[in-house]
């Protein structure tokens, strides 16, 4: 077995100056990262696997248009890529895929100035149904997050589950080929291919992260496969979650389900003499890049915009932008903000609550439903309070561009963040890293990954509708220099755990585990045209430069 390193320190790059009002900030950045990938994994490629594609191409007014996903995971890890260069393997799941540039099911990006390439897998119907709708999105989501939703598990959901990992497996080892790879999954729909990329080629050096809440062990119980997920999980090298709280989870789950040996003090489980390393590594945003964009031009074009289009006038405005998931707490935030109109008259007639809806996994019943639930609460609301042209609510279940978000964000008094359970959620970040002018306030649910970074929002238990009215009331008549004080430091908290950090962090902790053998190059493998080493820019490939 031989060190990809032995240690280093986690240096910050030379200080960057923020031209939006963060000065002199020590910080992680997209340079620091490339530096820190060129010292110690120059020879290896990087590989990033996950369900959702960061680009799908669709076909708009029988033109093809490529959007970004509403994905906290694909917003998280595209800046990575960019920074790194490389292959995300994803399923392709646009309509206009297939007739993307590019062959053989890879596209580079970004469109406009690629920086890696997109390799798609294609999927059935059926598969996908079962695979995504069906197990990760009826069974595995419901049971990781403590929103009372039951999970529903089915055993053909399971094959296909099994099956999509393995067609995911197969594309990862094209990939990789005899080359030295590191391979970085994402999330929950793909349990099992740590294993299956162990088994095909154990000289890869393979991390997972896990980006939504682990749930205890009673509750994990309740998952008829429980062990050969856990087996599949525990082909990773290295397993990351957000917060320590749910490595905790997932050690005594681990410990009650299978025969592992699970090290209490370290942080690992030992399977079959294998390692894996568990670790915390809270995600975030490209701080200064969203806060530099959220400062220019076509920012400030959007909210003109949106000013008009919503007939915004003097209204204070109040802004939520999710999934649509129940996860999220929405009718709980909208039952919320009637209660606070029937509280406090005095902002009648004064506030709009912007409510961005995001359609989501429409083929789940359970979303399906809430859709319908949420439309009638607003009408309920509306009805119930509106007055002349006034209506309190503004629901537009839509997809926003970036500059769109963050011209609502700037324009918004306060961000309302209610999910009753959310692994991070990075909307929190987003809204705090537009708001230069540190002017705005964040209504967070402590029951967020982010609430254990962002103290200085208003934060609150969702479930509880008389904490988050009030909670309303304190955002719009908190005195502005305290509203100031509290954005200033939410903003040094985000620019300083931002995600070049995170993805430092992971670097570091896989350079400190014993990496397998490199497999001996095949005589072909030089011929094989991809995506190319970690940080390509420095590489001596020709792929595109990172800059
Ligand atoms: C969560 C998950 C991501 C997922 C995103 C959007 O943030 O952790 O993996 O991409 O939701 O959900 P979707 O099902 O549309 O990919």
């Amino acid at each position: 077995m031989s060190r990809i390193t032995k240690s280093w320190t986690l240096l910050p790059n030379s200080a960057i100056i923020n031209k939006c009002s963060l000065i002199n900030v020590n910080m992680w950045s997209k340079q620091a990262l490339q530096e820190l990938a060129r010292e110690k994994f120059r020879d290896y490629k990087l590989i990033v696997v996950s369900n959702r594609e960061p680009y799908i191409h669709q076909y708009q007014g029988g033109r093809i248009e490529c959007l970004q996903p509403a994905s906290g995971m694909a917003t998280a890890l595209d800046p990575l890529m960019r920074a790194c260069g490389g292959v995300w393997v994803a399923h392709g799941s646009g309509d206009a895929d297939r007739h993307a540039p590019g062959a053989m099911g890879r596209t580079p990006v970004p469109p406009e100035a690629p920086l890696y390439m997109l390799r798609r897998v294609w999927l059935s119907k059926e598969l996908e149904n079962g695979y995504y709708y069906g197990l990760a999105n009826g069974g595995l989501w419901p049971l990781c997050h403590v929103a009372f939703r039951r999970p529903v598990f089915h055993r053909e959901h399971w094959e296909a589950y099994r099956r999509v990992n393995e067609i995911f497996a197969q594309a990862v080892l094209e990939e990789a080929g005899d080359d030295p790879a590191f391979v970085f999954i994402q999330d929950y729909h793909l349990g099992l291919l740590p294993r299956l990329l162990k088994n095909g080629n154990p000289s890869l050096v393979v991390a997972q992260f896990w980006h939504i809440p682990w749930p205890n062990r009673e509750t994990f119980r309740a998952f008829p496969w429980k062990e050969d997920f856990l087996d599949g999980l525990l082909g990773n090298d290295l397993l990351g979650f957000h917060l320590r709280y749910h490595c905790q989870n997932f050690l005594d789950t681990v410990d009650r389900a299978i025969e592992a040996r699970v090290d209490q003090e370290r942080y690992e489980v030992t399977l079959r003499g294998k390692v894996t390393a568990v670790r915390p590594f809270p995600i975030s945003i490209d701080f200064a890049e969203h806060a530099s964009t959220a400062a220019g031009a076509a920012v400030d074009n959007e909210m003109e915009h949106w000013r008009r289009a919503l007939d915004l006038g003097q209204m204070r405005i109040g802004l939520g932008i999710d999934r649509i998931d129940y996860t999220k707490g929405i009718p709980e935030r909208l039952r919320s903000l009637d209660l606070f109109l029937e509280r406090c008259p005095e902002h009648r007639g004064r506030l709009v609550f912007v409510q961005i809806g995001v359609p989501s996994r429409l083929r789940v019943a359970e979303y399906k439903r809430l859709g319908e639930e949420i439309e009638a609460l607003v009408s309920e609301i509306n009805t119930k309070w509106s007055s002349g042209a006034w209506r309190p609510i503004l629901f537009l279940k839509t997809h926003l561009g970036p500059a769109q978000m963050m011209a609502l964000h700037r324009l918004a008094d306060f961000c309302m963040v209610s999910s009753l359970h959310d692994g991070m959620n990075l909307v929190a970040k987003e809204y705090v890293a537009s708001r230069f002018d540190e002017n705005g306030m964040l209504i967070l649910s402590e029951f967020t990954g982010a609430a254990r970074e962002l103290t200085d929002a208003i934060l609150v238990n969702p479930f509880d509708l008389d904490t988050c009215a009030d909670a309303i009331r304190r955002a719009l008549e908190l005195p502005p220099e305290e509203r100031r004080r509290r954005m200033r430091r939410m903003r040094a908290v985000v620019a300083d755990n931002n995600v070049y950090r995170w993805a430092a962090k992971i670097l570091a902790a896989l350079a400190r585990i014993e990496a397998p053998q490199p497999r001996p190059p095949r005589m072909d493998a030089a011929a094989r045209q991809n995506g190319g080493q970690l940080c390509a820019g420095v590489a001596t490939s020709a792929r595109p430069a990172c800059t």
